[in-house]
């Protein structure tokens, strides 16, 4: 084990450690909160919940890349009182007091996310200050601005947890379905890719927005894109956008994928046959899935395991059986993690292996010049 940073070496001594993980993705759904006991290579998961956001707050943070600097400074205070709020409840619905966790790991809510920009950037809000004087516990956060600053694209991180703690079995990917869709293919004896893979939810939630006149935040089990028919010729469009050419490293997020880009291909299709880009944005948000795979990673894979809220898309889920027949796709829920608890836990595991001074994520999956401690610690 590493050297222990930030006066946490008594909290951290213990074999079995727990920790609190923090999310706030791209959908701007809420915060996803878990509570995650580590002991050695294994985890087990405490206590889990997504703390939606009110319909206000989702709609500011979706809008939050446009907004003056007064009003980011607000929400960054704003955040980190919501998100100190989840890691409160969740505490007091599992009876576990908060001096008994090591650390508390939050990746905050990009506002904007630009690796490849002339200059590069990325920018993650939710202060960790207001987590840390709620709960009087170390925070970790501002995970991806340091592999930025290495040369990386800051983007995705959980595949270090991926590879700790399922990378010693058969060839598997790791699929999170969240706004941005991202894989991870682990296995015994090979070296880890990950990437993002391009749209996950996002572009879904766009349509399902428009088309319920904003009383429906997501389509919910994909009813309303089985409603649709599925535009073949459009698929084939979508797919020619130059990111799905770009090998790994590689991520995304809002900037590329959006309400832009959507108008762009589908233009009067948007406001006059709804359903139908519904049912083709989910085609190809499986499609683009598995054609990324095939084209990217050459080892067989034995198992598709899935995360994040897409899960509950029922539609989506069936064309990602289908396309990736033979090979069985099982939510993450069957290995004890509910579907939005994966990236939340990843996240504590992380913020641990800061305090332990160890290397929180893997330079070959986001480009970082060697491997570097991210993030930055608010003592207790
Ligand atoms: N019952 C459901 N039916 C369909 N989609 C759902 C359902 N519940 C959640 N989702 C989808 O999951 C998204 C949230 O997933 P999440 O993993 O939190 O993504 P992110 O990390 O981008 O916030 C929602 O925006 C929605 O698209
Ligand atoms: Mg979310």
């Amino acid at each position: 084990m590493g050297a222990l940073v930030g006066g946490c070496a008594a909290r951290c001594s213990e074999m079995s450690l727990l920790a609190l993980g923090l999310m706030s993705g791209t959908s701007c759904d809420g915060v996803s909160a878990a509570l995650v006991r580590f002991n050695g290579h294994t985890f087990r998961l405490i206590a889990e919940c997504t703390r939606p956001y009110p319909a206000a707050l989702a709609r500011r943070l979706r809008q939050a890349a446009a907004l003056p600097a007064a009003e980011v400074s607000m929400l960054n205070m704003l955040l980190g009182a919501h998100f100190a709020d989840a890691a409160a409840r969740l505490l007091r619905s599992a009876k576990v007091p908060a001096a008994r966790l090591a650390v508390i790991g939050s990746h905050g809510h990009t506002l904007y996310h630009g690796p490849q920009d002339p200059r590069p950037s990325t920018l993650q809000i939710g202060e960790p200050a207001v987590i840390a004087e709620r709960l009087g516990v170390p925070v970790v956060a501002d995970f991806r601005p340091r592999d930025v600053a290495a040369g990386g694209e800051g983007a995705p991180l959980v595949p270090a947890f991926d590879e700790a703690f399922f990378g010693g079995g058969p060839v598997r990917a790791l699929l999170n379905l969240g706004g941005i869709a991202n894989v991870t293919v682990v296995g015994r004896g090979l070296d880890t890719v990950a990437f993002d893979t391009g749209p996950g939810n996002c572009l879904l939630d766009l349509v399902a927005q428009r088309l319920s006149r904003g009383r429906q935040r997501y389509d919910d089990q994909g009813h309303l894109a089985a409603r649709g028919r599925v535009d073949h010729r459009a698929v084939e469009r979508l797919w020619r956008h130059p990111y799905f050419r770009r090998p790994p490293p590689k991520s995304t997020g809002r900037e590329m994928f959006n309400e832009t880009w959507l108008a762009k291909l589908f233009g009067r299709q948007l406001t006059e046959a709804p359903y139908d880009v519904l049912a083709t944005l989910s085609t190809f948000t499986a499609f683009s899935i598995v054609q990324s795979l095939r084209r990217f990673v050459r080892a067989r894979l034995r198992e598709v395991i899935v995360s994040g809220g897409g899960v509950h898309n029922r539609t989506l889920m069936g064309h990602l059986i289908r396309d990736f027949t033979p090979v069985p796709v099982r939510s993450c829920a069957q290995y004890g993690l509910p579907p939005q608890a994966k990236e939340p836990a990843a996240f504590a595991y992380l913020a641990l292996r800061h305090v332990r001074g160890q290397a929180n994520h893997l330079p070959r999956t986001t480009g970082a010049r060697t491997p570097r401690l991210l993030g930055s610690l608010t003592p207790a």
